[in-house]
């Protein structure tokens, strides 16, 4: 394909809005063909500015006109599963915000639906996976040469937690993210996952436990834990910290620039998602036009989004009693191989 791609983007809100910026500023070989969502006035003043766009308030009017060669899904998570549908009818190029679906049962029938079309047509919205510290990660993990990968330690903090977040999806919703990026560093898949409660903050919306401490094995016995703090107050901070046989990584931490001004130090710390991950964000839409370019999907797959839907439930699960709650996972279709 030489012309543009030309995306409806079906949700306006936080993500939407982000994505639907980049796709008109900052992605090359796309453009936004039509927005949709239940607030029209969210959906038309996402296209201000946007020539030859088109606000709509339903997916299926923007499926109606006929012209759009691809989909990006940024409703609220338990609102995937009908527009992934649609766009798997149709055949289009799809990147779907994290969660897949909300369950395991559901994501697995997306993998099955995408099966019976014979192609990928799923990316999922994982972008740690393009963020360049974490991919730097990936490579001294997959290259062997600090020697086996043991321990990681990750932290997840946000400033606070949008209104209705609640206490499950602190781990759906957020922990989701660890559950993906660990499996994509190590190339396994997570076997286990435990969740502790222990003293909480004053902060947190009722009926939020904050923070929680998720503890994760992988297929190896690599063993990976999670300070997953969603009203840390200070700012947005994701990072984590690697032991290996043969020296330790840090990446996420304070990066600079650092300034020194009357008297004292320091330098910003990233106020959201939007901040910290805005370049591996415009990184992961670029690929996915790219791949969508030559009629391929790439990036992480509906297999992805079904393996991290198990991790979540075996998370709940674990949440509710305490105990070590193994992942239940079907067998890998070759798809996915
Ligand atoms: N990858 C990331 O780092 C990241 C960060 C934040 C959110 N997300 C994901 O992005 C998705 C959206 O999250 P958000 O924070 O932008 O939520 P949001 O609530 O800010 O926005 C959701 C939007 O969807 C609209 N909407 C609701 N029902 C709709 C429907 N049936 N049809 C069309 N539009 C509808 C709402 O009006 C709202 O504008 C979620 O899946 C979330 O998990 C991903």
């Amino acid at each position: 394909m030489t012309t543009n791609l030309r995306v409806a983007v079906v949700g306006a809100g936080r993500m939407g809005a982000d994505h639907i910026t980049r796709l008109h500023s900052r992605i090359h070989g796309a453009e936004v063909a039509a927005v949709v969502d239940v607030d029209l006035a969210r959906a038309q003043a996402a296209i201000e500015g946007m020539e030859g766009a088109v606000a709509l308030d339903s997916a299926d009017e923007a499926f109606a006109l006929g012209d759009i060669n691809a989909v990006l899904i940024a409703t609220p998570g338990f609102l995937h599963e009908e527009i992934l549908y649609q766009a798997l009818e149709r055949d289009l190029p799809i990147l779907c915000e994290k969660p897949l679906t909300p369950d395991a049962t559901s994501a697995w029938k997306i993998v099955e639906a995408e099966q019976r079309l014979g192609h990928k047509r799923i990316q999922v919205g994982f972008m740690r996976r393009y963020d360049a510290e974490y991919a730097r990660l990936g490579q001294w993990i997959q290259g062997g040469e600090l020697g086996e990968l043991l321990m990681l330690h990750c932290a997840h903090r946000n400033p606070d937690t949008p209104p209705g977040f609640t206490n499950e999806m602190l781990i759906t919703d957020s922990v989701v993210h660890e559950f993906d990026v660990i499996r994509f560093l190590t190339g396994e898949e997570i076997t286990s996952v435990q969740v502790r409660l222990g003293k909480a903050t004053r902060h947190a919306p009722q009926g939020q436990h904050d923070p929680q401490h998720v503890l994760i094995e992988t297929t190896s016995g690599v063993l990976a834990d999670v300070e997953i703090y969603g009203n840390a107050r200070f700012g947005y901070e994701v990072s984590t910290v690697a032991s290996f046989e043969d020296g330790i990584v840090s990446i996420g931490a304070d990066s600079g620039p650092y300034l020194r001004r009357a008297g004292r130090w320091g330098g910003q710390i990233t106020p959201s998602f939007v901040e910290r991950f805005g370049p591996a964000y415009d990184v992961e839409v670029q690929a996915w036009v790219d791949a969508a370019q030559r009629g391929e999907v790439g990036g992480p797959t509906a297999w992805d989004g079904y393996a991290t839907a198990a991790c979540c439930e075996a998370g709940l699960e674990a949440q509710k009693s305490g105990n070590k709650v193994k992942v239940q996972l079907n067998a890998k279709p070759n798809l996915y191989n």
